[in-house]
């Protein structure tokens, strides 16, 4: 059963078409990665389809349900959800605070809004920061906090864009671990990344794009042996 449809979407800004003609089905609980150069328009198509921005042509069909041109609350709300690439969390409020902003959208009560982002913050791992300003944070708990306020939103369907990024290589692998555990516990993701260690190890199929356009989709270790990939991409570690 597919979560996802993307059909022919397309965005220009004045000159420049950012997102040219994508078309992906994704399935329900599958891990979806997406790679391509800086400015390929991996984060500009995650825009799209959380109604960030609204598109120049195409559909979007999430959950049975045609979302073209819904607002991105709306899209949320019906649990679609993406993090953003440069956070920005309310920094003199707790960790706790800043997921249960998140988690009042599904809880009315106080109460019951700070009971479910503190089992959200366990979830990831954040425990130790429960209480601490957001602002003080390292590296490694603001990309755990993003991820938190997302997942407070209990979303089926969660858009990453570059979680990883920024963090130390001996932070990767916890985060690594986690986005698996999520993934297992049945989210469907579309996970965009640089870092192609990360992409392989959660990857069921991978989404290559190049100066907008849908290069390559398939299988992840499939991916690496394309000539038309390596060059445009994964450079020559991988020829
Ligand atoms: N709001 C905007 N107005 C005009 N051009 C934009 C806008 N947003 C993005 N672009 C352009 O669209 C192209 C795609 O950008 P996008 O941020 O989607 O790339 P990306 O694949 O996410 O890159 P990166 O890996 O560096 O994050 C770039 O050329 C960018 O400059
Ligand atoms: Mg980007």
């Amino acid at each position: 059963m597919s979560l996802l449809q993307v059909e022919g979407l397309t965005k220009r800004f004045s000159g420049l078409t950012a997102v040219d003609d994508i078309n992906i089905t994704v399935a329900d609980k599958e891990f979806l990665g997406i790679v391509g150069p800086n400015g390929a328009g991996k984060t500009t198509l995650f825009s799209l389809i959380s109604g960030q921005l609204p598109p120049t042509h195409g559909r979007i069909v999430f959950d049975g349900v045609d979302i073209t041109g819904w607002p991105a609350d709306k899209v949320a709300s019906a649990g679609l959800v993406r993090t953003f690439q440069l956070m920005r969390p309310f920094e003199s409020m707790t960790a706790l605070e800043n997921v249960a902003v998140a988690s009042h959208h599904r809880f009315r009560s106080r109460r019951d809004a700070r009971r479910h982002a503190l089992a959200v913050i366990e979830r990831v791992q954040l425990d130790r920061y429960v209480n601490a300003p957001a602002g003080s944070l390292p590296t490694a708990g603001l990309k755990r906090l993003e991820l938190a306020r997302a997942l407070a939103l209990e979303p089926k369907l969660l858009l990453l864009d570059e979680v990883l990024a920024g963090l130390v290589p001996a932070d990767r692998a916890p985060m690594i671990e986690l986005l698996g555990d999520l993934h297992a516990d049945g989210l469907t993701v579309l996970f965009i990344e640089h870092i192609m260690a990360a992409v392989l190890a959660l990857s069921e199929r991978l989404l290559v794009m190049h100066e907008g356009a849908q290069l390559a989709l398939g299988n992840p270790h499939e991916m690496t042996q394309d000539r038309a990939v390596v060059e445009a991409y994964l450079g020559e570690d991988y020829a």
